[in-house]
């Protein structure tokens, strides 16, 4: 599995697994399935409430702790109204783990997400988590952050796809260094992204799948996807991107499909009690 290096110098997995919403014995069979064929990095959230099969995985598995990437969140609920280091000291009790290997905001909660930056940086300082970032931040959230900052995010996991591919935001977090994470990578299937003659057209020159087609963009982009399957043969799939190339023709053909369409939440118009 290839890795990119974020800006506090560790490397992260290309393509991780997206976790939610399986659990219990799909979410064991799943991620057992995806370390035999090469995963090590896997994304979860308090929210997904699966820490513990993913925490049974990865102690029961032969691969050595340090060999695998473990990405948390702290929700929105607990932004508000809890201490964050106990809140992160119940997941890796619930985990099993001495620290995780990335702690993410999960949402930008308003009023609350600077606060919840400085005490994200303590656990940092203190070694409880190897590296820290922020979910759904747009350019303004992260202005804010960057103002109060003493170490700037080493990712924004945020929804991108074909269909919302996010150009301003990308190129805003790497005049910062902050590494984009593509969350719901396939925009879930969605019907456009199935019937995308262009897609289609890629996927028939390159004889891959769509769902590849789209990995080996985001990976040319310099973009981490987390695609989330319980299938197994695609799982082999989703991390087959490397035995072909995309001229810029091709990527630029894949960024014109954007349309600002979104599968999940605008950060800015949501109703944080609730995610
Ligand atoms: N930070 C956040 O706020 C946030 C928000 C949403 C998601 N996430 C994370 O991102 C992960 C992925 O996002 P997502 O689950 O929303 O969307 P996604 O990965 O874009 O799409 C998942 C869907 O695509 C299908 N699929 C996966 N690979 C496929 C393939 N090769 N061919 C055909 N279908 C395929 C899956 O079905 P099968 O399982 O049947 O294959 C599933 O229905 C989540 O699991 C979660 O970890 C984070």
């Amino acid at each position: 599995m290839e890795k990119f290096t974020l800006n506090n110098g560790i490397d992260k997995p290309v393509i991780g697994l997206g976790t939610y919403p399986m659990k219990g014995n799909i979410l064991i069979e799943t991620m057992e399935k995806a370390i035999e064929l090469g995963y090590s990095s896997f994304d979860t959230a308090t929210a997904y409430k699966n820490h513990e099969e993913i925490g049974e995985v990865i102690n029961n598995s032969i691969v050595a702790r340090e060999e695998v990437f473990i990405t948390t969140k702290l929700s929105n609920i607990h932004q508000k109204h809890e201490n964050i280091e106990e809140v992160l000291k119940r997941s890796l009790s619930i985990l099993g783990l001495k620290y995780v290997d990335m702690y993410l905001i999960h949402w930008p909660v308003p009023d609350y997400f600077l606060k919840s930056w400085v005490e994200l940086e303590q656990l940092y300082k203190k070694g409880l988590v190897r590296s820290i970032g922020v979910c759904n931040f747009h350019e303004h959230h992260l202005r804010d952050l960057i103002e109060i900052a003493n170490i700037l995010p080493a990712i924004n996991q945020i929804e991108l796809h074909p269909l919302l591919t996010q150009k301003p935001l990308i190129k805003f977090c790497s005049k910062y260094g902050i590494k984009i994470e593509a969350y719901s990578p396939l925009a879930r299937m969605h019907n456009y992204i199935q019937n995308s003659d262009i897609l289609k057209e890629l996927a028939d020159r390159y004889q891959k799948s769509i769902p590849q087609i789209i990995l080996r963009w985001n990976y040319q982009n310099g973009v981490i996807s987390i695609p989330k399957t319980q299938s197994h043969h695609r799982l082999s799939e989703n991390i087959s991107i490397y035995d072909f190339h995309l001229s810029n023709e091709e990527m630029i053909s894949i960024d014109d499909i954007n349309m600002n369409f979104r599968v999940r939440h605008d950060p800015d118009n949501c109703d944080f009690d609730k995610l």
